[in-house]
């Protein structure tokens, strides 16, 4: 059925599919299908890329970023060899106007159906889970009467490394392409790699895979020189050999190396025909699987398997997690597409159509971790485990990492190091599986230790790091990049520093007490006290009724009314509500400010007004143009967590208000303003100060997919784990009938049913787990591999 249709596209929910129906997005929609390590970007027009491990240090194949034009992908052009009429399966790069068009982007597989000349075309893109390839299995049907002979030509650019390869003259005199003796497979190989070699050399390593190109059809050619295929000063909507029909044969040393292969398909009447075409790269030396990889994908059933194989993967990874409430926006997100971004796109692909990454984030990945804990924890812990790593023995952590080079670095960051003790918690209250807190990881710099100690070191070095106010010392910034200026002399504060520690450490004293550690719970407890004090000290403004954000080393506030920028900022109101450091009046106060100053129409803004003009003493964010991304537009990523304090606040309307806002399905019904694609998270969306305002960008690569997630699950519908049990406790529209959920918990399943029949937006009145009545809200540990229903009433009265 088609749900929330545009004039763009519709969602296909059956088919857990966005169905776009012309090539001309206002932006390029994009699947990123990453089940692992091989992975590729793929827009509607046809544009986008494939790497290996790391997107950026191992492309497969050349791309550059350039949202306009969309012009960079991996083709296949048709030919009919009788009339020599020429179109691409995908719109770009012939850009004929098709009789029909239509791209769904599926959760691991793209299709890019069209008709042209007769001829229509299926072109399914996938990445089989587990193999270093992509497979395009096309499948082409003559509508006519008449019988057709036809050529494709595929065509691509190598990159084999570093990407962007931006000095393109130097980097293809190490590219050397062949092909196979027996004609059925092109091979790509590179003599350098930038990264260090093993005695730390640069420029001395060869790029260590044998890349390959393969169809199922017997090749009626090859090319692997672009000169040879576009012509001298060709065009890519018209190249000189598929005008004429015939590929040179040229590849060896070291022309500006291409990938294309033509077959010949016979057409007749009425028929169809199928052919497949492979892309991968096997580590050199092991050219023999990939041949063998070849020899099965030749009989294009193996490539519509491997289809059935990719969607059958992700719908089992997804499968132990579903929620059914009345809003269907809220239903596809949650289910299907949020997930789905948060693992392909963040954890494995780590990478995107507006930012082409690769690295490891500290705070970044081990935050989308946590999209992992209903779904298959051990992946959080494993990436506890992984960031546990990259830290130092004094505490400190790399702000980023590559990994294959494991270069990385800069520990100037105040909250980074936080977040290993943050997501552990959030690990531990999903499963109880305390063992992980024992399990030995090494430093960068030292020898291993449990991840207990690693966290406690963590917290023991930021909590040394604090002003004689007792306030956390901003350093080289915190969540927010951008403030790079404010602390560098050592002098600068950051009020959301310690109300991010005042959320973590009386969960970290709990489990210090839990075992058996009285005085690290106690000093905690203490440093949580002294915290709190501090940020109602010297970090709340009177004459705002607000938290401030920050002060810069030479005692400039940041988030204060007196401020011509930036009088208030989201974050510190969020989370002083968060942690608890405000209560009563104070946490009113901050939480109306928030709705009054911040809550727009393009969903909570980072803060209010947009910097103007750039401001030395605050740094990068101020430099942005006012009201985009981190310089008062909305940040999706933290505006998620505004809906967490209205949760606190039990403010449902204003949550609900800030989640369709939010939601990219209600943003997508204004696809001209919106722009961005409606079934994936922006990094952000520009603020009111913008000329642009509620102009989504940045999609994909954004943390803001796990948060989203977590948030709708544990804040908004409510069900949220806790050291004890499964907490019940929704903040939902008051007009719902109720809804359910079915999620594991600690080893067992539980079947979540909520009737909301005196239409309230929160509070239980009764839980009954398998016939039985609960007390309080706390569905209890039951742990026996199960599933168990349990039917929750809300409200006040007995009504059912
Ligand atoms: C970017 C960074 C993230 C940071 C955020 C806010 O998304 O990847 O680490 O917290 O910006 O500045």
């Amino acid at each position: 059925m088609r749900r929330f249709e545009s004039k763009y596209g519709y969602f296909d929910e059956t088919a857990r599919e966005y169905v776009i129906t012309t090539p001309h997005t206002p932006r390029p929609w994009v699947n990123v299908i990453c089940p692992g390590d091989w992975g590729l970007v793929l827009s509607q027009t046809g544009g986008g890329y494939s790497w290996r491990t790391h997107a950026s240090l191992n492309a497969i194949t050349r791309w550059s970023q350039d949202i306009v034009r969309d012009n960079w992908g991996k083709y296949i052009y048709a030919r009919d060899d009788n009339s020599g009429e020429i179109w691409s399966l995908s719109w770009m790069p012939a850009r004929r106007k098709p009789d029909r068009y239509r791209v769904r982007h599926g959760i691991g597989y793209s299709v890019i159906e069209s008709e042209n000349s007769g001829i229509s075309s299926e072109l399914t893109v996938t990445v089989p889970p587990g193999e270093p390839l992509e497979v395009w299995l096309v499948e082409l049907s003559n509508d006519g009467s008449e019988d057709r002979e036809l050529s494709l030509f595929t065509y691509f650019e190598w990159c084999l490394g570093a990407s962007p390869d931006w000095h393109r003259e130097f980097h293809r005199t190490f590219i050397e392409t062949s092909i196979e003796p027996d004609a059925s497979t092109m091979w790509a190989r590179k003599r350098l790699w930038e990264i260090p070699n093993d005695r730390g050399e640069a420029w001395n390593r060869p790029w260590e895979y044998s890349a390959f190109h393969a169809s199922s059809l017997d090749a009626a050619g090859f090319e692997g020189d672009k000169e040879a295929f576009l012509g001298m000063y060709g065009d890519l909507a018209r190249p000189a050999a598929v005008a004429r029909g015939v590929l040179s044969n040229s590849h060896g040393k070291w022309t500006d190396a291409i990938g294309s292969i033509h077959v010949k398909i016979k057409l007749p009447a009425g028929e169809k025909r199928r052919v497949s075409f492979l892309l991968g790269a096997v580590e050199a030396g092991r050219e023999d699987d990939a041949r063998a990889q070849i020899a099965q994908y030749r009989d294009p059933g193996e490539a519509a398997d491997a289809m059935r194989r990719a969607s059958e993967f992700w719908c089992d990874l997804l499968k132990p997690y579903e929620v059914r409430t009345p809003d269907e926006a809220f239903n596809i997100m949650n289910n299907t597409w949020l997930p789905y971004q948060a693992i392909s796109g963040r954890m494995w692909g780590r990478t995107g159509y507006y930012q082409a990454g690769g690295a490891y984030g500290f705070r970044d990945q081990l935050q989308d971790s946590q999209v992992f804990l209903p779904l298959d924890p051990s992946e959080t812990a494993k990436q506890i485990k992984l960031h546990g790593a990259h830290q130092y023995v004094d505490g400190h952590v790399d702000h980023w990492w590559h990994p294959i080079s494991e270069i990385g670095g800069g520990g100037l960051y105040s909250d980074d190091l936080l977040w290993l003790p943050f997501v552990t918690i959030g690990y531990l209250k999903e499963t109880g599986d305390y063992a992980l807190l024992d399990e030995e990881v090494p430093y960068r710099d030292g020898e291993p230790e449990s991840i207990w100690q690693h966290c406690i070191r963590a917290i023991d070095l930021s909590l040394s790091r604090r002003s004689e106010r007792g306030l956390p010392l901003m350093l080289g910034g915190d969540w927010n990049d951008g403030m790079n200026a404010v602390g560098t002399e050592g002098r600068g504060e950051s009020v959301w520093v310690a109300e991010f520690l005042c959320t973590i450490l009386p969960d970290i004293a709990h489990v210090a007490r839990r075992r058996g550690e009285e005085e690290a719970a106690s000093r905690y407890e203490q440093a949580w006290r002294e915290l709190a004090d501090a940020v109602n000290s010297h970090g709340w403004s009177a004459e705002g009724g607000w938290y401030i954000r920050a002060i810069c080393d030479d005692g400039t506030l940041i988030g204060d009314p007196g401020c011509k920028y930036g009088k208030i900022f989201l974050n510190a109101q969020v989370w002083a509500i968060m942690s608890g450091i405000a209560t009563g009046k104070r946490a009113e106060s901050a939480w109306r400010a928030v709705v009054k100053h911040l809550s727009v129409d393009s969903g909570p803004v980072l803060f209010a007004p947009a910097y103007g003009e750039p401001d030395e003493r605050i740094g990068y964010l101020t430099r942005y143009a006012p009201g985009v991304r981190e310089n008062g537009g909305r940040y999706t990523h933290a505006a998620t967590w505004a809906m967490i304090a209205a949760a606190i606040m039990g403010d449902s309307s204003e949550a609900w208000q800030m989640y369709s806002r939010i939601c990219p399905v209600r943003c997508g019904s204004s696809p001209d303003v919106y722009k961005a694609e409606p079934y994936v998270t922006p990094g952000n969306v520009a603020g009111p100060d913008s000329d642009r305002y509620c102009e989504g960008g940045w999609t994909w690569y954004t943390g803001s997919a796990t948060w989203l997630f977590r948030v709708g699950s544990e804040w908004l519908l409510g069900v949220r784990p806790e050291w004890d049990g499964l907490r019940i406790d929704p903040c939902i529209p008051a007009h719902w009938d109720g809804f359910s959920m079915r999620r594991n918990f600690r080893g067992a399943t539980y079947e979540i049913h909520v009737k909301n029949p005196d239409h309230v937006s929160s509070g239980v009145f009764r839980m009954i787990m398998d016939g039985r009545k609960i007390d309080g809200c706390l569905l209890p540990i039951v742990g026996d591999g199960r599933v168990h229903r349990v039917e929750i009433t809300l409200g006040k009265s007995n009504k059912d």
